[in-house]
């Protein structure tokens, strides 16, 4: 199981309702899950590999005789913390109550002992039919959670229970089991995004690459989980989020005032914001000419993070360091000498981070190993984030 739970395997199989799956595979990526497909050959007749690899950003492998060296089944069973199967049709169904392996994903399941969510979405008469209720029985005693189909109009023009249910149904019993539902609930999360700009004339700044991608992937995580959020925003150009608080700054100095207010009735702060560590000592009334550069004297911004974390009770700190290097030990005394819980540590040597939608790097904790994050969305990031904060707050 991976270390931070983000992992899902969404098996697909063979029947029409497989299209309606790809609703619900972008709808787990907008909540931050990074998801393997993993089709039955069958299911290609209905929705082909190119669009799961597309849809996933992963590549999709359908039998067991592909990449055999990688040892798929295991290696799938094992990085995945949650198995969603949907549509199951009556075959595939049987076929896993049965305990076979003859494609990929049955080979998946026998392997994995992480919770399998079973979607059925079938022609009524092959729902009610005794054999797939026994099947379905069986499953269920052994602790798959097997979904009942919606009732209504199917495919071949009869109506019955055997629907593929509204994706919304099914992430709600999704989240049920993995508790992650509104796991933020009541509390308040303050989140700074983007980079701040330190004037030195009407017309120029000093400022930095941030985009505020992943300050706002924590603000809008922590709104799905059900936290009141707070989003202190410095120069970015990103659309606000409905329903969280925004505050938009331009300055360190301006950052911090904010921080001081919010603070305090918050739980949890996530700085993802770049603070310019610097800034013109005074900022000129008309525009600077060429030949007065060299004379613009700065002066050092005080560490956001710092200065409030020394006011910090019970609350958790999120803290993130840019680094063109990997040094795990440089980033743990960063960590604790700004006084977060936290820290992500984002690798940027190759220059593929700022503006991106991707990050990676390593997760720092109090008290544990580092948990290296492999190339990954900056929205299952913020989620990671989340997770790890959220065990700390107890
Ligand atoms: N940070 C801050 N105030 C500053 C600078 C940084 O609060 N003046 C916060 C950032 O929001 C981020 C973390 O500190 O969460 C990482 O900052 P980083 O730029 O990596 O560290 P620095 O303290 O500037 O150290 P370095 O000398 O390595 O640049």
């Amino acid at each position: 199981m991976q270390g931070f739970g983000r992992e899902v395997i969404l098996g697909v199989g063979g029947g029409i309702a497989a299209y309606k799956s790809c609703d619900l595979l972008r709808r787990l990526r907008d909540h931050g899950y990074a998801v393997t497909v993993v089709p039955t050959p069958s299911s290609l007749n209905f929705v082909g590999a190119a669009t799961w690899e597309a849809l996933s950003g992963r590549k999709v492998t359908t039998q067991v005789w592909e990449s055999v060296e990688e040892v798929r089944h295991v290696s799938l069973a094992k990085e995945s913390s949650f198995i969603i199967i949907a549509p199951a049709t009556a075959d595939l169904i049987a076929r896993i109550a049965a305990g076979r392996a003859d494609d990929l994903l049955t080979n998946v399941v026998l392997a994995s002992d992480s919770p399998i969510l079973i979607v059925p979405a079938m022609h009524p008469e092959m729902w009610k039919d005794p054999a797939t209720m026994a099947n379905v029985q069986t499953l269920r005693s052994r602790g798959y959670h097997v979904m009942d189909p919606d009732v209504g109009a199917l495919t071949s023009g009869d109506v019955g229970q055997g629907r593929f249910p509204e994706t919304s149904r099914i992430l709600q019993e999704f989240a049920s089991i993995t508790g992650s539902h509104a796991d933020l609930l009541g509390k308040k999360v303050l989140v700074t995004a983007g980079g701040t700009r330190e004037a030195i004339d009407p017309v120029r700044f000093i400022g930095n690459q941030s985009s505020g991608k992943q300050g706002y992937a924590v603000a809008r995580a922590a709104l799905q989980r059900g936290a009141q959020v707070t989003l202190i925003a410095a120069n970015t150009n990103l659309p606000d989020i409905e329903g969280v608080r925004t505050i938009k700054v331009e300055s360190a100095t301006q950052m911090l005032q904010v921080l001081e207010s919010e603070f305090s009735q918050s739980d949890l702060l996530v700085m993802s914001a770049a603070v310019a560590d610097a800034r013109p000592l005074q900022i000129a009334d008309s525009k600077i000419k060429k030949s007065d550069y060299r004379n613009i004297a700065l002066v050092e911004n005080p560490d956001l993070l710092r200065t409030i974390a020394s006011t910090k009770k019970n609350q958790i700190i999120v803290g993130f360091a840019a680094e063109t290097s990997e040094d795990l030990d440089l980033a743990r005394e960063k960590m604790d000498a700004k006084g977060a819980d936290i820290l992500y540590l984002n690798d940027i040597s190759a220059g593929d981070i700022f503006n991106s939608e991707t990050t990676h790097g390593f997760i720092l904790a109090k008290g544990k190993e580092p948990s290296k994050v492999s190339q990954t969305t900056k929205d299952t990031l913020a989620h990671q984030l989340l997770d790890e904060a959220l065990l700390q707050l107890g």
